[in-house]
């Protein structure tokens, strides 16, 4: 480990992050009955613009009427190219009570986005002597976003939380796409005629797990479009928890034990993890740095890897 050791990221279970439009406050008790870790109400694209103003007293009705149990209370609100973002930010820091957890912000570009906000966050809760500070989180789904994400990953310390946003990402980057996630048609390496699928959502998953732990932050994968495709949403899923990332959004309620059977460690994984860790302490008092488990070579950075795994479930298990 360098001498700057890597911070933790925070100790909650964040599987599934299930959003639903703020024009429809019908959906919001099911939302919060759901078994999603994580609520997000939004305000932003899922809400045409003349509904904004009754999208925002909903939300702002529901934060303190609703029961959400334990969920973490997340509203997205607009983008900071629009004439909407500083209404969400201060009716909702002035009206909403305390039970909003976080704000999530979409479209950040640079530090500076988050910095602004963070000045109108802190004003706002001064002025009404908050007592919960609101936590951010933001989506990367823009080409400036990936280009900066290291620096919008220090920006505040507000910040819990990253997503990439694939759709948005997808048109600012130029993509020949129209899909939300998953596999891409012509996405493809071809040997002897047969055609490998790649996957090319990785390098942006990989550059925001790589922002997210340098800075103690949850990496998040956002949403996968088609919510009939079961096997599709696994494993995009499937891949996004095997780079690190602790969570999916669900954009239908379908999608969120899907979210949380990935993201939750199995009982194989944890029984495989736990004899890592007692082999390795068998060779530890033998003497020895490194053993052999199930024919493979396991080391001091085995310990490491399995305890990533024992601390999800343990933290999944409190939850
Ligand atoms: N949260 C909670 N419950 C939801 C829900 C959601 N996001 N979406 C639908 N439901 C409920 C419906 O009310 C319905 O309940 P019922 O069985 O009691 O009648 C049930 O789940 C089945 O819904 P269905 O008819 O399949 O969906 P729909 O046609 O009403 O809505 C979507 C489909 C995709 C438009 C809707 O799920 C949605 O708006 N998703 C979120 C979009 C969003 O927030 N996007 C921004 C982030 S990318
Ligand atoms: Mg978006």
């Amino acid at each position: 480990m360098s001498f700057r050791l890597q911070p933790p990221a925070p100790a909650r279970a964040n599987r599934c992050q299930l959003f639903a439009p703020g024009s429809r406050p019908e959906l919001f008790v099911k939302m919060a009955a759901s078994g999603a870790d994580v609520i997000n109400l939004d305000l932003e694209d899922s809400v045409a613009p003349d509904d904004k103003p009754k999208a925002r007293e909903a939300i702002i009705a529901a934060i303190s009427a609703v029961d959400w149990g334990r969920k973490v209370l997340s509203v997205r609100i607009n983008a900071l190219d629009t004439p909407f973002w500083y209404r969400d930010v201060v009716d909702l820091l002035e009206k909403a009570g305390d039970r909003l957890d976080q704000v999530m912000i979409p479209k950040v570009g640079c530090a500076e986005d988050i910095y602004a906000v963070d000045a109108l966050v802190t004003a706002v809760e001064r002025a009404m002597g908050r007592k919960k500070p609101i936590r951010f989180e933001v989506i990367i789904e823009s080409a400036a976003g990936i280009s900066h994400v290291e620096a919008i990953a220090a920006a505040s310390p507000r910040l819990v939380a990253m997503s990439l946003g694939a759709a948005d990402f997808a048109a600012s980057m130029g993509m020949q796409t129209t899909g939300i996630g998953g596999t891409q048609e012509n996405y493809y390496m071809l040997r002897d005629g047969v055609r490998h699928w790649s996957d090319p959502w990785h390098w942006a998953q990989a550059a925001i797990v790589a922002a997210c732990r340098t800075h103690g932050l949850l990496p998040v994968d956002g949403p996968f479009g088609d919510f009939n495709d079961d096997e599709g949403f696994r494993a995009q899923a499937r891949r996004a928890a095997t780079l690190g990332m602790v969570g999916k959004w669900a954009i239908h309620p379908k999608q969120v034990a899907l979210a949380n059977e990935v993201f939750t460690p199995s009982a194989s994984q944890l029984t495989e993890a736990r004899e890592i860790l007692a082999a390795m302490a068998a060779a530890k008092a033998a003497g020895q740095g490194a053993t052999v488990y199930k024919g493979r070579l396991v080391d001091i950075a085995s310990i490491r890897q399995a305890e990533v795994i024992v601390a999800q479930a343990d933290l999944i298990g409190g939850a």
